[in-house]
């Protein structure tokens, strides 16, 4: 079974705060959408290999350590993954980065595919799958299965808000990936949508309606 993660640092919970709140305009929302996704690539990235390199200081040589050659890349899910593309990129700026293209079809909830863009060697990169919205998984699912298709053998789901449901429907379908995510909700509402949530990320993201 993968590995749940729920972020509850105080300042991922407070900025989760203020992208729930209706009020909160979408320059405002994509400025903290990009500042968590920074704050949680930093736990994502955790175990990340290390080697020693000799470097020379202004004073003296000394053995310092760096991320060792593995290779990283970030797959948005597009719209609302875009968001979260800049906050990965500020910490780990060498990473690649593919895009899916899917959307949710409003009547059947089903996930359809309109886009795909990807480094050419996924089956040997660490991928860090990114959604904003884990509702009823529907995306995240067809966007792991994708990947795998495509050769990829390691990958990590980081979202912002993830329905209990949700969770579990990714860990039945791919139980071999860890889920990262700023915060767990309740339940869905009869749109699938999660509650209480943020509502339309995308919307709220790029200002559409
Ligand atoms: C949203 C969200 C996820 C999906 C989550 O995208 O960004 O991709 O819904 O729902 P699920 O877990 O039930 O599949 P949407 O389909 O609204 O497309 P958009 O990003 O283009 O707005
Ligand atoms: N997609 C969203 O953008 N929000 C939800 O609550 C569910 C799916």
């Amino acid at each position: 079974m993968g590995k749940v993660m729920i972020f509850d640092h105080p300042l991922i919970q407070h900025k989760i705060g203020i992208i729930r709140n209706k009020e909160t305009g979408a320059k405002e929302f994509r400025e903290l959408v990009e500042e968590i996704s920074m704050l949680m690539c930093y736990e994502v990235t955790r175990n990340l290999p290390l080697e020693e390199v000799e470097i020379e200081t202004p004073i003296a040589k000394a053995k310092v350590k760096t991320i060792s050659g593995r290779k990283l890349a970030i797959i948005p899910i597009l719209r609302a993954g875009l968001g979260m593309v800049d906050g990965m990129l500020k910490l780990i700026p060498t990473a690649k980065v593919g895009h899916i293209g899917l959307y949710r079809d409003p009547e059947t909830l089903q996930p359809v595919e309109y886009y795909c863009k990807l480094p050419c060697d996924i089956e040997e990169r660490e991928l860090i799958l990114l959604d904003p919205m884990l509702a009823t998984g529907g995306s995240i699912i067809a966007g792991i299965q994708f990947l795998k298709d495509k050769g990829a053998k390691n990958i990590k789901v980081m979202c912002l808000l993830a329905a209990k449901e949700g969770i579990e429907a990714v860990n039945k379908e791919h139980p071999g990936v860890d889920i990262y995510a700023a915060a767990v909700d309740e339940k869905l509402n009869d749109h699938a949508y999660i509650v209480p949530g943020l509502g339309d990320a995308g919307d709220r993201l790029f200002g559409t309606k």
